[in-house]
């Protein structure tokens, strides 16, 4: 049975940076009440022409350099988001057709703040199956989007970004050991979003109502997450046979600097062995995971060879953790003469336009010609 390794990752941040003073510039909150409560100094706010698969796809492009894979190699693109580009088409099939992943299948997971979690177990799943070799995961979020900038009791929580991973199938034992996914649809009502959907397609009245806009009991969903965060990596440990002391870092999801305290606690971990960057980038949802992932390997903590657990929770609720050996590119073959990896992805990004632009000429040929038979 084939390994599900983690071979490339990447972020995408926007450049804009909303800190808490600038907040307290739109609503009556302070930087001291933000940090106290949150861990939170400041967050990434997309720009106007950044959209989430604009985030997605250059996370994505950078985790591809890593792992040195073409777009035309991979099987499964999993994109995972909470604010996703449209209910459909799918941000996966967008982030498809704009790196050239001609051959993928490709589709939404939606599970919150979860999702990256759910998307990297259901794609180890795949690999550790046979099935397909080579998967591309992303979590992207342009929440700054669904966020009421006048409700300070979730304003002040949310950032925008995104991260990727490449999985890869190979013989040779490590990456993905264990994993736990967990719903309770019970706890529905303690963070939403509720309007454009079916039961409140989008209209004057569910504007005005501000169903557009996430809404929270911060407080249940704090008892929650305390609740679940350190419960899932001790069964997921379980799971892959391993023990807290026997794991380099744990790598949870940003969502309150408090709530990865309580989950140190109750797994009598030291918070050194977290991997924190929510006074930075405050709560990326999906994305918060793989950020810090790669912030820990960009910093050089996280290493080939190390043991990690990812955890998250989020709306749903869902909750899951995962337990992997990093490996980092080590899959790599000695391919024939090919040039430097910027250019060769400069040219992969080149042709998946100009695939795509054909595409859809062709469409609008077929929709003229089909005009003319009617
Ligand atoms: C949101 C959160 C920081 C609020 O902290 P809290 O201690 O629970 O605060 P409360 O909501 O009970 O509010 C306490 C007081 O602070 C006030 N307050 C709320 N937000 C405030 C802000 N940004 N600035 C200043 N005061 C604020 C409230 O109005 C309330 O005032 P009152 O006592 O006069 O009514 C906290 O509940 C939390 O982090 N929850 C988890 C949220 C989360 O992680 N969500 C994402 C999951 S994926």
């Amino acid at each position: 049975m084939p390994y599900a390794h983690i071979t490339g990752w990447g972020v995408s941040v926007p450049q804009s940076v909303l800190t808490n003073d600038d907040i307290a510039k739109m609503v009556e909150t302070n930087d001291e009440w933000i940090r106290s409560r949150t861990g939170i100094r400041e967050r990434r706010i997309a720009a106007e022409d950044q959209f989430t698969s604009t985030l997605a796809v250059d996370a994505a492009i950078k985790a591809l350099q890593v792992a040195d894979l073409a777009p035309s190699e991979l099987d499964l693109i999993i994109v995972t988001s909470s604010s996703p580009e449209y209910i459909f088409p799918a941000t996966a099939c967008l982030v498809q057709d704009q790196i050239g992943a001609t051959k993928a299948g490709a589709f939404d997971l939606l599970a919150a703040c979860t999702g990256f979690i759910f998307a990297v177990n259901m794609a180890a799943q795949s690999i550790r199956s046979g099935s397909i070799k080579n998967a591309l995961i992303i979590g992207s979020e342009t929440l700054s989007r669904f966020v009421n900038w006048k409700d300070r009791g979730t304003c002040i929580l949310f950032g925008d970004g995104a991260g990727a991973f490449v999985l890869q199938a190979s013989d040779v034992p490590g990456g993905v050991l264990s994993s736990v996914m967990h719903s309770d649809g019970s706890g529905a009502d303690a963070l939403t979003l509720l309007g454009g959907g079916a039961r409140y397609p989008a209209s004057e009245i569910t504007v005005a109502e501000g169903k557009h806009f996430v809404q929270m009991d911060g407080k249940a969903v704090f008892r929650f997450a305390t609740r679940v965060m350190g419960a899932a990596t001790r069964e997921a440990l379980d799971l892959a046979h391993m023990t807290v002391e026997e794991i380099d870092w744990i790598i949870p999801h940003q969502a309150n600097y408090r709530i990865i305290e309580t989950a140190a606690k109750y797994l009598k971990a030291p918070i050194e062995k977290f991997i924190i960057n929510v006074d930075r980038y405050g709560n990326t949802s999906t994305a918060s995971i793989p950020i810090a992932a790669v912030e820990a390997v960009e910093s050089g903590k996280l290493k080939g060879g190390n043991k990690v657990v990812f955890v998250g929770f989020g709306a749903g609720l869902t909750w899951g953790a995962l337990v992997a050996e990093w490996t980092g590119p080590i899959l790599q073959t000695k391919k024939k003469y090919s040039p430097p990896t910027q250019y060769r992805f400069f040219a992969y990004r080149f042709i998946a336009r100009v695939r795509s632009w054909l595409l859809r000429a062709v469409r609008h040929i077929e929709r003229i010609l089909s005009r003319h038979e009617l």
